[in-house]
């Protein structure tokens, strides 16, 4: 069973991942429980601040340390199990498969996503937080990316997925972006699905996959293969 926590100002935002059908076969089976608690219940404020201007100067708002950490030390208690304490933010090390697969093999997640300019650096130091970015771009807040993390790491949790063999024959399990695929009918608008793959020839069906997948990679994902060959 995994556990995961997220902080956040806008728990709303994150109700299309409930209606996946994934983290709902996932809930189900109680390989997953996703808890959901909001950092402004934690203000300290009359006006519910959770945000103020930079020291220093210049544009925009930070999160402030106090409302986050309230909240933190809250959901900390609300389980015994332990997990990385993760913060979604731009200024992180760039998410991909391999980072799914590791934190989908622990116990509790913990995701700390913020709205404004940034966090206050005493967040990430004072929680021992590790930084995840999903991409070099920036997003108004970390819901979206957070999001990303959960439902690709969800996925892989044993059970989760009806037809057990498909995650691992994802692209990038292997290094290598997925070969193509085909189903009925066999000819659409003059287009026809390749001979082998009606051939019943596993070996050679296999192996044109391969040969497939090799080739697309270094078509459209060159440095893929850098890392790996
Ligand atoms: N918050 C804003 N932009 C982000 C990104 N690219 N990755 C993770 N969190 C973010």
């Amino acid at each position: 069973m995994m556990r995961i926590d997220v902080l956040t100002l806008f728990p709303e935002a994150f109700e299309s991942i409930f209606a996946s059908s994934i983290v709902q076969r996932a809930q189900k089976k109680d390989l997953l429980r996703i808890v959901l608690t909001n950092i402004r219940d934690f203000a300290q404020d009359n006006y519910n601040s959770v945000d103020d201007k930079p020291y220093g100067g210049g544009p925009g708002m930070v999160m402030m340390p106090g409302p986050v950490f309230d909240c933190f030390e809250h959901v900390e208690k609300l389980s015994s199990e332990k997990g990385p304490v993760i913060l979604l933010t731009p200024q992180g090390r760039k998410f991909g498969q391999k980072k799914a697969v590791e934190l989908s093999k622990e116990k509790r997640l913990i995701l700390i996503t913020g709205r404004y300019e940034g966090f206050d650096e005493r967040i990430r130091i004072g929680l021992g937080a590790e930084q995840i970015s999903i991409g070099d771009f920036v997003l108004s807040g970390g819901e979206l990316a957070a999001m990303v993390v959960i439902d690709a790491v969800v996925r892989l949790l044993e059970g989760a997925i009806g037809d057990e063999s498909s995650a691992g024959d994802d692209s990038f399990s292997e290094g290598l972006l997925e070969y193509p695929q085909y189903t009925r009918p066999e000819v659409f608008r003059d287009m026809k699905v390749p001979d082998i793959l009606l051939s019943g020839d596993h070996e050679k069906i296999a192996q044109w996959r391969r040969q497939m997948a090799l080739e697309r990679t270094k078509k459209h994902r060159p440095d893929l293969l850098k890392n790996n060959f």
